[in-house]
C-alpha cells in the first residue's frame, strides 16, 4: 500500500511537517514503515526521522509520537510500536508529529526529552528494603486486592502518551500509577506519605499541569492504567499533607 506521511521535522521547537511518499506492507510494523522510508533517505543522502524506540515490544515505554492528534496512534491500548500496518489502506495520509508539553521538549524530528519523569521517580519511586538474600516469596502477606491494584498500576511504562493527551499537559496518571504501585504494598508504607508528597511536587515543579477530570489520559494509555489512581494519590496527598509533609 501507498502512504502519504506529513512528518514534522525540525531540531528543538522550531520546525515544520514534511511530506514522504512510502510503501508500506500490512505485516510491518508503524516503527519498521519508518525504518523503511528512513533506508531510502539515508540512500538518498538525506537526514533521517529521529524518533525514539527500544523494546519494539510494548514493555520498555521509550516510543511514543502522534499520529493524526493521538499519542500513540489509532490503536486502542497499544503502543505504537506495536501497531502494525494492516490497519490502514492504500491511500491513506497520516500526520506524525512529536508529544507537545512545555515539560517535554521536543529534542529532534519526533523525539522529545522525558527526563522530567526520571526527576518525579527520583523524588520518591523506590522503597527502603535490606540488602542480602532475596526474601522468600509470600514471606509479606499483601491481601488479593491491593496485590492487583498494585499490579495494574506497575504496568504503566512511561510513556508520556498521557501528558501529551491532556489538555493540560498533566502527569497525574503516570504519577498516580507510580504512587500505587508502591503505597498499596506492605513493602512500599514507610515512604507513603512522604512518596506522595515529594512526587508531586516534583511533578509540579516540573512545570506538568493539574487534572480537571477530562480523561484522555486514560483513554490513549498503551497499558490502560485507570483515572482512580489519581482519586487514590489525591487522598495520599491530602493526608501527607495533613501530617506536614
Ligand atoms: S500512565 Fe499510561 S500513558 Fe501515562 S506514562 Fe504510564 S503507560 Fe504511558
Ligand atoms: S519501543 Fe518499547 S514500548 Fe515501544
Amino acid at each position: 500500500m501507498k502512504l502519504k506521511l506529513n512528518v514534522w521535522r525540525g531540531a528543538g521547537e522550531s520546525g515544520g511537517f514534511e511530506t514522504y511518499e512510502v510503501d508500506a506492507i500490512a505485516d510491518m510494523s508503524f516503527l519498521e514503515m519508518l525504518d523503511v522510508l528512513n533506508d531510502r533517505l539515508e540512500g538518498e543522502g538525506k537526514e533521517p526521522i529521529a524518533f525514539d524506540h527500544d523494546c519494539r515490544e510494548g514493555i520498555c515505554g521509550t516510543c511514543g509520537f502522534m499520529v493524526d492528534g493521538v499519542p500513540h496512534g489509532p490503536e486502542n491500548e497499544t503502543t505504537i510500536c506495536q501497531t502494525h500496518m494492516r490497519r490502514y489502506k492504500d491511500g491513506d495520509e497520516l500526520t506524525i508529529e512529536p508529544f507537545r508539553a512545555a515539560a517535554f521538549p521536543v529534542l529532534k524530528d519526533l523525539m522529545v526529552d522525558r527526563a522530567a519523569f526520571d526527576r518525579i521517580m527520583q523524588s520518591g519511586g523506590y522503597i527502603s528494603v535490606r540488602t542480602g538474600a532475596a526474601p522468600d516469596a509470600h514471606a509479606v502477606a499483601v491481601n488479593k486486592h491491593d496485590a492487583d491494584a498494585a499490579f495494574d498500576a506497575a504496568t504503566c511504562i512511561g510513556c508520556g502518551a498521557c501528558v501529551a493527551a491532556c489538555p493540560n499537559a498533566s502527569a497525574m496518571l503516570f504519577t498516580s500509577a507510580k504512587i500505587a504501585h508502591l503505597g498499596l504494598i506492605p513493602q512500599g508504607q514507610v515512604e507513603r506519605w512522604d512518596r506522595a508528597a515529594n512526587m508531586v511536587d516534583t511533578m509540579d515543579d516540573e512545570g506538568f499541569g493539574g487534572c480537571t477530570n477530562h480523561g484522555e489520559c486514560a483513554e490513549v494509555c498503551p497499558k490502560g492504567i485507570d483515572l482512580g489512581n489519581i482519586a487514590r494519590m489525591n487522598r495520599d496527598l491530602l493526608k501527607a499533607k495533613l501530617m506536614g509533609k
